[in-house]
């Protein structure tokens, strides 16, 4: 079969799952993917002959992709934050919305030898990405799923930053001991009743460990904010990923349980609620001295909290 012909039978198989230009795109990566070349050399290739093998690679892919079955699972890798990342079924595929939790991050992390733990780091997308801007931060990596660390492990050997990174198996910070400069967390937030609505794409591929947030989508959040004072150091940061719906929530919630603390909510480049970030300077032991309290009441001035 002539690739030309086989590209624009993917299109048409396609279009019947996804809008007719990301159709196009798709079925060009999948020819790249099927050929093992770059998208311009397979787009450049188009009258040449597919061997049988290719091509019937190439149909089992599309009929993947027109199940629903995300494109970043059928090529294998998503790239983010400019870095490329090793994806499979054990994994949430990273989102382009998690780049404002790294932005955030990048500004906050102290420059001398911090401590960072991402807590529910998936495919390793945040902390190894940290790892690679931070060239002298400690960072550790904790999921609970035994299965999504062993992808996190083979994205740190494929970015040279195994020796940089440490994986640990962990209930949120049961297994951590130490303490932190920055905490960074992307944590399943959806809520439990909204799960049957996700697009088939997500609900049906994704790990539903790393989705369900139990009955308000806030449950994980609720019980890692009850563990993380005892862990931060002084004038350490806490930022964590939110839906979009979740802003006042979550900053309701980290009062409650965190009422000496800083919290604010950010939003992300299309302006909607996305990160929540805790700051740990305001410390409630009483013997705290009058110039932190100075300290804290600039900071909550600054974000208009006062
Ligand atoms: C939304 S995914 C985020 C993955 C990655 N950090 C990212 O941003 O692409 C949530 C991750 O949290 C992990 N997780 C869920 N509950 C957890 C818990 N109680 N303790 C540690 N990790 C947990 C899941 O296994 C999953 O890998």
């Amino acid at each position: 079969m002539i690739a030309q012909d086989a590209l624009l039978d993917a299109v048409r198989a396609l279009g019947a799952t996804i809008n007719d230009r990301d159709a196009r795109l798709q079925a060009e990566l999948l020819l790249a993917h099927a050929l093992g070349v770059s998208r311009a050399l397979a787009l450049a290739r188009l009258n040449d002959l597919l061997a049988p093998e290719i091509a019937a690679q190439y149909a089992a892919n599309v009929a993947r992709r027109a199940q629903n079955e995300p494109l970043a699972y059928i090529l294998g890798h998503q790239e983010f934050y400019k870095l490329d990342f090793s994806v499979d079924r054990r994994v949430l595929i990273p989102r382009h919305e998690t780049e404002t939790l790294i932005e955030l991050a990048l500004a906050r992390a102290p420059r001398e030898s911090p401590t960072i733990v991402d807590v529910g780091t998936g495919s390793g997308a945040i902390a190894l990405t940290l790892a690679h801007h931070l060239p002298d931060a400690r960072v550790i990596a904790l999921d609970v799923s035994p299965d999504a660390l062993a992808v996190a492990r083979m994205n740190a050997a494929r970015l040279h930053l195994e020796s940089r990174v440490e994986f640990r198996e962990s209930d949120l910070l049961e297994h951590f001991h130490d303490s932190f400069d920055l905490l960074v967390a992307n944590l399943p937030y959806i809520p439990r009743a909204r799960f049957d609505q996700l697009p088939r794409e997500v609900r049906a591929f994704e790990p539903r460990r790393a989705l369900d947030g139990g009955d308000d989508g806030l449950d994980v959040l609720r019980r890692l904010l009850a563990q993380i004072e005892a862990r931060a150091k002084r004038g350490a940061t806490a930022l964590f990923e939110i839906s979009e719906e979740q802003g006042d929530t979550a900053r309701q919630l980290a009062q409650q349980i965190l009422p000496h603390c800083a919290a604010i909510i950010h939003r992300d480049l299309e302006g909607m609620d996305r990160v929540l970030e805790i700051n740990l300077n305001l410390m409630r032991h009483p013997e705290r001295s009058e110039g932190s309290r100075a300290t804290n009441r600039r900071f909550l001035t600054l974000f208009g909290m006062t």
